[in-house]
């Protein structure tokens, strides 16, 4: 029996949902309550289970049905934002696509450092005190999502004096300075390319590739100098959508090497390594220059953009193949060949 694709009703589930559907699988969605009805609109689950919280796929009865249904589970990232990642990597038997080991090596801003790094991807260079700022920086709070509250200091004096207004604000608790990650700010532009370690074909694919739309970052530019200066305004990081990228051509190749730094570094540091999407965010300077200070170890939200295939998918298939589309695919062709513990954990 070919599996059955299972997925928590947020993030990229419609994708996920319009992927397996086009590549003949069943469905089933977990979906947050009050959420049916937009999921209703478009009739893309043969099945729909209602729980209250992200949490809830930890229970008996969840589990007992994805097992029963033979179903794979698809992660997406408000897995990762829901913690009780400890629990998912133990206590839950269903099969997950992809690696269930890796999520916490994202979660954890520690972690995920030391896996770029270990990789010898390019990164930006991370300020171990305030005090060591010599240049802009770019200051991280603890636990937030989505860059809010994150601030630009350019001196020690300038974070002290920016971090004093967010304690104020209470944005951050004194004491939780030292949970604060200051990391060079590399002036250039956003790249995030998606990425697709195929375990079944053995080859790393670039699927799409996007920008974010962050304010106020990107509101600054609508107004003029003068205006910025008097309104002494702090850029923040708060993610609001994603805008498709097209690369320059001659970049791709700076793209490859980083991602496939990234596959052989997963495999050594997180067995059995990355399998299917994933993301690396970076900058890119002046130069041309890649430097990367994130990453996500499943599909991520931008590629919600290609539904009906992006410019480097169509170069590798010949069918509208979105992310969602080519998770199916894999998980589908490693049944058939028996081989579904390739892809998932
Ligand atoms: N080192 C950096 N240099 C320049 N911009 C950065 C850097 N790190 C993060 N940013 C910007 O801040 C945003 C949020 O940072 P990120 O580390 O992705 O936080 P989050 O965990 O909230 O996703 C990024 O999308 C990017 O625009
Ligand atoms: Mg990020």
């Amino acid at each position: 029996m070919p599996p059955t694709i299972a997925v928590i009703g947020s993030h990229s589930a419609l994708q996920i949902l319009k992927g397996a559907k086009q590549e003949g699988l069943r469905t089933l969605l977990i979906c947050l309550k009050g959420r049916e009805k937009l999921y209703r609109r478009y009739n893309l689950s043969d099945r729909t289970v209602s729980v209250d919280s992200v949490e809830a796929i930890l229970g008996e009865d969840i589990q007992d049905l994805l097992e029963g249904e033979e179903a794979v589970f698809v992660p997406h990232g408000t897995l990762i934002s829901g913690g009780r990642l400890e629990d998912l990597e133990r206590r839950f038997r269903p099969r997950i696509f992809g690696n269930r080991f890796i999520f916490k090596w994202e979660y954890d801003r520690d972690l995920k450092d030391r896996l770029l790094r270990e990789a010898g991807i390019k990164t930006p260079k991370n300020f171990r005190s305030y005090t060591e700022i010599d240049g802009p920086a770019i200051v991280k709070l603890p636990g937030a999502e989505g860059g809010r509250g994150y601030f630009i200091a350019k001196s020690p004096r300038d974070f002290e004096e920016k971090i004093r207004r967010l304690i104020e604000k209470g944005l951050i608790r004194r004491g939780e300075e030292e949970k604060i990650f200051i990391q060079e700010y590399v002036i250039g532009v956003p790249v995030y390319p998606h990425y697709f370690w195929s375990a079944v074909e053995g080859r790393l694919e670039l699927m799409g590739c996007d920008r974010r739309y962050e304010t106020s970052i990107d509101a600054i530019g609508r107004i003029s100098a003068k205006d910025q200066l008097e309104l002494s305004i702090t850029p923040t990081f708060r993610v609001i959508g994603n805008m498709p990228l097209v690369l320059r051509e001659s970049l791709l190749m700076d793209i490859f090497d980083e991602g496939e730094k990234f596959v052989s570094a997963a495999e050594r540091l997180v067995p059995p390594g990355i399998i299917g999407p994933f993301c690396l965010e970076m900058i890119c300077d002046e130069e041309g220059r890649l430097y990367t200070f994130e990453f996500s170890g499943r599909i991520v939200a931008g590629t919600n953009l290609f539904v009906n295939g992006s410019p480097y998918s169509d170069l590798l298939f010949d069918e509208p193949m979105c992310m969602g589309r080519r998770i199916a695919k894999e998980i589908k062709a490693a049944s058939e060949l028996g081989e579904i513990e390739k892809v998932t954990t």
